[in-house]
């Protein structure tokens, strides 16, 4: 096999500043998690202010982890993923840079409205009309710099983290657009073109499909690529991925309606999400399982390489969530398991465990490779790091189990005379503890964002810009 040094070089720019702002957003938007999260135990820190009201704050950290951080993360990877498995420079450094700071603008704009009460009141489809509008542009760009990429690739072959990226990219313009069709009355309020019924099935088509492809495919896409490099491995079985990706984007657009049990959605439609939601359990496990598989032969990597840990850990959260939500979907757990804590500990266990375990593992991977440094500054916080989040991450779903099953129990004691056992009051007050431990939980994950953020700037600053030039070089491996 031949190496050949190409004269040109990768588009690292817009990686950094995607893995820059990634570690940003991560720190706001979990620390924003943190002060809800006392907001619960300590209903004081309302501060008596409209804009600081949990009520207002809580789209803010949905927002800010999920398109902010875990946006960021998916940006920057997907750029850096798509130019190495096709041994080319991004098609359009201008349309890559307008990705950048657009979405900064879209996040921004959050930033400012959400507090403001400004809402179309659709959970994670909450930014009102001129940002939606601005966010549709910006993924459209984003689909021309990734799919022309790929056009212009000087491999034969699209590797399959690129096939899910893919994925991710059309369903979400799909779904963003679908859902925000609305008649804009001013300048910060709308109205959903669709009614009733039909709104929410809209809106939950759009957002579980959010869950499916945005917080699952695009970060299974991050899986494939980052698992194999870090475990110096191949990738257990490509025909495997190739029946994973097919069966999971078959699956998932249609489980939305799990999300709408015992409403006013017709029966049939809440019984087909049910079913497409537990056959969806074993395209997840089978992707999960390709990647656990990859480290066949290299397990012992994980005594020493946090990195590898955190990509390792990420899977098994990921298979604990998706066992866990099609038992959810069962229309007579999800009678118990509905408005309580439950469901907020299963989408934790997703968000912290998966989403944001794979995506920090894939920053500290690409780091130093984006900054022509052998590794990061210290391995040693990366170790800390990856206990505080593993630790955090079991502390919130563990106590919000709990807390659950408790309410949902609480709430459906009858006395024989047909009257409730317990007031809602009560239940509240059983739940004051778990609480607690859940603040704890989430300050735990969000202190080890902090030592990233130094080991990052340590790391970025003693990097010389010869050698993140040299870094950028488009090394082309075997003669075509
Ligand atoms: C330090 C870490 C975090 C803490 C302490 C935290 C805390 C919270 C709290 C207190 C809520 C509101 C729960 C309620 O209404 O009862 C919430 C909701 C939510 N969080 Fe987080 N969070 C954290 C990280 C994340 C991350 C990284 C993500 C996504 C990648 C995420 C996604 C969500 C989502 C989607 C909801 C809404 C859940 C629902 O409506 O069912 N969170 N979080
Ligand atoms: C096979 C995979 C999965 C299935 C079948 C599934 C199923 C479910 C079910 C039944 C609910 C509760 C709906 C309700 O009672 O309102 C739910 C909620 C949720 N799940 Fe999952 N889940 C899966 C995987 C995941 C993963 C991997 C994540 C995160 C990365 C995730 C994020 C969420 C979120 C954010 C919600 C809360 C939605 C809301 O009410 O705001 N799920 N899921």
């Amino acid at each position: 096999m031949s190496t050949a040094i190409s004269p040109t070089a990768y588009n690292y720019k817009v990686v950094r500043q995607f893995a820059i702002m990634t570690v940003v957003w991560g720190i706001l938007g979990m620390g924003l998690g943190v002060f809800i999260a006392s907001q619960l135990v300590w209903p004081q820190l309302n501060l008596d202010l409209p804009w600081t009201s949990f009520g207002r704050l809580r789209p803010l950290h949905t927002n800010l982890v999920i398109f902010a951080f875990g946006g960021c993360a998916l940006f920057g990877t997907s750029y850096y993923v798509v130019q190495r498995t096709c041994q080319t420079r991004l098609i359009s450094d201008s349309m890559a840079a307008f990705t950048f700071w657009g979405w900064q603008a879209v996040i921004v704009g959050a930033l400012i409205t959400l507090p403001m009460g400004y809402t179309t009141t659709k959970e994670y489809a909450e930014l009102e009309w001129p940002l939606a509008i601005l966010l549709a542009i910006v993924w459209v760009t984003y689909g021309l710099v990734f799919f022309g990429t790929i056009v212009k690739r000087k491999t034969k072959h699209i590797y399959v983290g690129n096939w899910f990226y893919g994925a991710f990219i059309v369903v979400t313009a799909m779904l963003h657009i679908v859902n925000h069709i609305s008649l804009p009355v001013s300048l910060f309020k709308s109205y959903s073109a669709y009614a009733g019924a039909t709104d929410a099935m809209i809106q939950w088509w759009y957002g579980h499909n959010a869950v499916g492809f945005f917080l699952t495919t695009g970060f299974l896409g991050m899986m494939y690529y980052f698992v194999p490099k870090q475990a110096e491995r191949p990738i257990y079985s490509y025909r495997l991925s190739i029946v994973h990706f097919w069966a999971l984007i078959t699956l998932y657009i249609w489980a939305g309606p799990h999300h709408l049990h015992y409403t006013a959605l017709p029966d049939w439609a809440q019984s087909l999400g049910m079913v497409m939601s537990i056959i969806l359990l074993a395209p997840s496990w089978g992707g999960m399982i390709n990647g656990m598989m990859t480290l066949s032969g290299a397990w012992h990597k994980l005594r020493t390489d946090p990195i590898l840990r955190f990509l390792v850990v990420s899977l098994a959260f990921y298979g604990m969530s998706t066992f866990e939500g099609p038992m959810m979907a069962i229309k007579t757990v999800n009678s118990l398991s509905h408005y309580t804590d439950w469901t907020i500990g299963h989408v934790h266990a997703g968000a912290l465990g998966w989403v944001a375990m794979i995506s920090i593992g894939a920053v500290y991977h690409m780091i130093p490779k984006l900054y022509g440094r052998e590794q990061m500054h210290s391995v040693g916080l990366i170790n800390a790091h990856f206990w505080l989040a593993t630790i955090g991450t079991v502390l919130y779903i563990a106590s919000m189990w709990v807390n659950g099953i408790t309410q949902g129990l609480m709430w459906r004691a009858i006395n024989d005379d047909g009257t409730l056992t317990y007031s809602f009051v009560e239940a509240l007050q059983a739940s004051h503890p778990g609480y607690i431990v859940r603040a704890l939980g989430g300050a735990f994950f969000a202190s080890g964002m902090l030592l990233m953020a130094y080991n990052v700037f340590r790391t970025v600053r003693a990097a010389n810009p010869v050698q993140a030039e040299e870094a950028a070089k488009i090394v082309v491996v075997g003669a075509h």
